[in-house]
């Protein structure tokens, strides 16, 4: 995403922010093989946002919010975010629909056999559907933002609602 928003937006500055460093140096690998010169990457927790120089007209993540403490981001982005500022972020959910849920009950089912063989997907394939029952990040964050003096300008479910994006203006 970092990427793409890198080459829509050539003259505008671009960061990329991810826990992990394989992660980042890849990221930063294929930025440079690209040709960018408008985005650069932090190894860091989200979560810190808040200590890293210069304010955003959009902050935006992708399947992340599960796993991070929405909280500290939302107050964080107060301080980050440019008055007219959007905030996007999307990430999975349980579908509310009770056909759909139970597709995605035997989705889940069925990968987990699939990968029952495999000691390297299938415990991540059982975590992130766990994750995925648990979560209440599309609440948490809502409240938080809302709190934060966001105005959410969307929330909408992704098709087959296995995800949601929320989006909000500061
Ligand atoms: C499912 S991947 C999504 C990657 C990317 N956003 C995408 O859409 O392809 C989740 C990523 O979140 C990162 N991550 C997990 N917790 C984080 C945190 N607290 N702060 C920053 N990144 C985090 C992980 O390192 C991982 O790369």
């Amino acid at each position: 995403m970092t990427l793409g928003l890198a080459k829509r937006f050539p003259r505008s500055e671009i960061v990329g922010i991810d826990l992990t460093p394989e992660n980042v140096e890849y990221a930063r690998a294929r930025a440079l093989r690209a040709g960018h010169d408008n985005v650069r990457f932090c190894c860091m927790p989200i979560e810190e946002l808040g200590e890293l120089p210069g304010t955003f007209d959009l902050v935006t993540g992708s399947f992340i919010p599960k796993l991070i403490d929405v909280q500290v981001l939302a107050q964080d982005l107060v301080a980050k975010v440019n008055p007219g500022g959007v905030i996007v972020i999307q990430d999975f959910t349980l579908p509310e629909n009770r056909f759909l849920l139970r597709g995605f009950n035997w989705y889940w089912c069925i990968s987990s056999r699939l990968l029952s063989r495999s000691s390297t997907w299938k415990p991540s394939a059982d975590y992130l559907g766990m994750i995925i029952r648990q979560t209440t990040w599309v609440t948490d964050l809502v409240r938080a933002l809302t709190v934060n003096g966001f105005t959410i300008t969307c929330r909408e479910s992704q098709p087959l609602q296995i995800a949601t994006v929320i989006c909000a203006e500061k």
